[in-house]
């Protein structure tokens, strides 16, 4: 599912053109930095992949870690470092994007990404670049998207030459557990074209629950797409563990 806003489509799906394409995710919420859908105090804990939790107080700016890769919050700067990955068409074969036309045109909407929030400020758009922590080696972007009623939606990628080595889903878990517990979040959903198998895997692979099947959701590359909506919801988090 691509998320945005009618006026500036924001980018759920790498950023380019294409509107419909969106990711957000959420940055850990320091104390003094709230999600502008928090109705409580900023939680400033949030558990890492691995089960870690992290205690400090992270800003916005700040990266997720795991112990193989580093989700930078996405910035113009990360363009370069993502063209080429997103400029293989296989990348697109199940979802309604389409390669960025140039790097000025990917900059383009990261900049307006890295704003990380809808024009009408009812949505944060919340982007991350994946690389390898031992490398300077950029493997891929998640996006998630968070709305007012304390749902999120998720969208992720890996590039063809660093798929199937869990990277998808072990950026997907990162992300999904700093929104539920970092930034309150209790639904995540993520909506999937029913021939995207490597998605449904990943999904399925982090305890998403099927919910529904929308029979021609989308029409793209000349064919329609019957779109699979899966949801995660948080059942763990009890606000009254936080400090
Ligand atoms: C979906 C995507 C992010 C998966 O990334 P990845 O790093 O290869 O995923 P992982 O290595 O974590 O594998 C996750 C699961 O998918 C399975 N998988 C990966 N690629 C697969 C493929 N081509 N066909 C079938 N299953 C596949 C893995 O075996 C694993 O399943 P398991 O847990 O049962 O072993 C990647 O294929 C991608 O970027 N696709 C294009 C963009 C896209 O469609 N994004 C989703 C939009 S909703």
């Amino acid at each position: 599912m691509l998320n945005g806003d009618a006026s500036e489509r924001a980018p759920l799906l790498g950023g380019f053109d294409d509107d419909r394409a969106n990711h957000f995710v959420l940055d850990i919420v320091s104390p003094d930095i709230r999600s502008p859908f928090s109705t409580g105090p900023a939680p400033h804990r949030a558990l890492l992949s691995h089960g870690r939790t992290r205690t400090d107080s992270m800003s916005d700016d700040e990266p997720l870690r795991s112990e193989r890769l580093v989700l930078e919050p996405l910035v113009e700067a990360h363009a370069e470092a993502l063209f080429a990955g997103f400029s293989d068409p296989r990348l697109h074969t199940y979802i309604p994007t389409d390669p960025p036309a140039s790097i000025d045109a990917l900059r383009d909407r990261y900049r307006r990404l890295a704003k990380r929030t809808s024009p009408d400020g009812r949505e944060r758009w919340l982007n991350w670049a994946t690389r390898l922590a031992a490398q300077p080696i950029y493997v891929g972007l998640i996006e998630a998207t968070v709305r007012e009623d304390a749902t999120a939606s998720l969208a992720y990628f890996v590039f063809s030459e660093h798929a199937r080595r869990g990277y998808g889903s072990e950026s997907a878990g990162i992300v999904v557990d700093h929104l539920h517990r970092a930034l309150r979040v209790r639904a995540v959903q993520a909506n999937i074209d029913s021939r995207n198998l490597a998605s449904i895997r990943l999904v399925e692979r982090l305890g998403f629950i099927r919910e529904s099947l929308v029979l021609e959701a989308d029409h793209f590359k000349g064919s329609g797409s019957d779109e699979l909506v899966f949801t995660r919801v948080e059942k763990r988090f009890d606000p009254s563990s936080l400090p």
